[in-house]
């Protein structure tokens, strides 16, 4: 069996961490908090800031690592094929690691391919990204150019409310960049591809519904399989894939993200180039049968992946329904005691629940992703019944707040 390295070891590596150790290899993990959950399951665990790649490189040198991944965070992305080009390990390439996380260079190179898309530009300060707003048009939306969970995503209206927006999106950026784009109030999808040998193929299609307002990125419920079908369903997995060969992923798992238009005019949000955060892994466990952790320590080791890993095994609905406030399940204010998750697993339907509710903590309208508290997933014969029995057993877990 193989060492690999995991960077970036938080809540959401966790179980990545355990899944590897269950197939049998030994896992040196990197965070720079030394309290990060998935550090205390690893086998060998370092509190090192990834940011530092010399850092990593020199603990994956000399735990002599065979293979290096990431798990839910888009900052690693660029780290990981860093190390690996480094230490000369199977990687995806730190030019395609740049195009799938910086997004002025993604929707350049889509634009170049013809990806559909929406209408961009970049901005570094309030002259470029006035006239950034020009050119894209209200309604717009605003962000850094390279960050990720939602941090510094604007819904913008009018100049004023760039102008407002602008140093948060820039600060959230690493490189004090911001990207505008004309939104687009449209159906979205997550996509699941996976590329093997330069060969990319749809995995899962799944919507994600999100909450009105200033969440209005957050993805609060997934249903599988996808409400669109037909041509519609064909033309999203056809640009799925162009995106996923156009940015240069020959072997890696990518997570586009996919808009479509009561038309069924379909644009690309964004595709990433990992396992995403939110759940997905288990969406598409549930769903498909298909262990994307395995896949990608696969891949990280340049092992083949076949047939019988990837491809579906079955195909199962579901809804997975995240803990968030209103109208989310939960309540907002300060937590003073969080119920038994027991009546919430026992619900009709449900295969999977949790919860990382804190008493103390406050809970607060959705902004971004980290304000999904938890969640719950359900299957059932349709989507839609999936959905209503995931929203059935959330609002079975009951939460006290501090009266305001
Ligand atoms: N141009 C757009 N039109 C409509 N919605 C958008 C647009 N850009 C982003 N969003 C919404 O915001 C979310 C976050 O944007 P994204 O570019 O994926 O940033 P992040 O890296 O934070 O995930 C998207 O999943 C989508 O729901
Ligand atoms: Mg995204």
């Amino acid at each position: 069996m193989s060492t690999v390295l995991l960077v970036g070891a938080g809540r959401h590596q966790r179980r990545a961490i355990l899944r590897a150790q269950e197939l049998g290899h030994t896992v040196v993990a990197v965070d720079r908090n030394p309290d990060a959950l998935g550090l205390a399951v690893a086998d060998v665990a370092e509190a090192v800031d990834f940011t530092d790649v010399a850092a990593v490189v020199e603990v994956g040198r000399r735990h002599a690592v065979e293979g290096v991944l990431t798990v839910s965070a888009d900052r690693a992305v660029p780290v990981v094929a860093a190390v690996a080009a480094e230490l000369g390990l199977p990687g995806i390439g730190v030019e395609t690691a740049h195009l799938m996380t910086h997004k002025i260079a993604m929707r350049r190179t889509l634009a170049d391919a013809g990806v559909p898309q929406p209408r961009f530009a970049g901005a570094r300060d309030l002259q470029s990204a006035r006239a950034a707003l020009a050119a894209t048009g209200v309604p717009a939306v605003l962000k850094p150019a390279d960050s990720g969970g939602q941090r510094g995503v604007f819904y913008v209206e009018s100049q004023d409310e760039l102008d407002a927006h602008l140093h948060v999106a820039l600060a959230e950026s690493p490189t004090d960049e911001a990207i505008v784009e004309s939104f687009h109030d449209s159906l979205e999808l997550n996509g699941i591809v996976i590329a093997r040998g330069g060969e990319a193929f749809p995995l899962t299609l799944s919507d994600r519904l999100r909450p009105p307002g200033v969440g209005f990125g957050v993805g609060w419920i997934h249903v599988y399989p996808a409400s669109i079908y037909g041509d519609v369903l064909a033309e999203a997995e056809r640009i799925a894939v162009h995106a996923v060969h156009a940015l240069g992923l020959r072997d890696g798992i990518a997570f586009p993200q996919l808009l479509v238009d009561d038309d069924g005019s379909i644009r690309v949000v964004e595709v990433a180039a990992r396992i995403p955060g939110g759940q997905m892994a288990d969406l598409v466990r549930h769903a498909v049968g298909v262990d994307l952790v395995e896949v990608a320590v696969r891949q990280a080791l340049g092992q083949e992946v076949p047939d019988d890993l990837v491809l579906p095994r079955f195909k199962q609905a579901l809804a997975i329904r995240f803990l968030t406030a209103q109208p989310g399940p939960l309540p907002t204010g300060k937590v003073i005691a969080v119920g038994s998750l027991e009546p919430v697993r026992a619900a009709t339907g449900v295969v999977q629940a949790d919860t990382y509710l804190q008493v103390g903590e406050t809970i607060r309208p959705v902004r971004l992703d980290g304000d999904r508290r938890g969640y719950v997933i359900a299957t059932a014969d349709t989507s839609v019944e999936a959905l209503e029995r995931a929203e059935n057993a959330a609002r079975l877990l009951e939460v006290e707040v501090e009266a305001a």
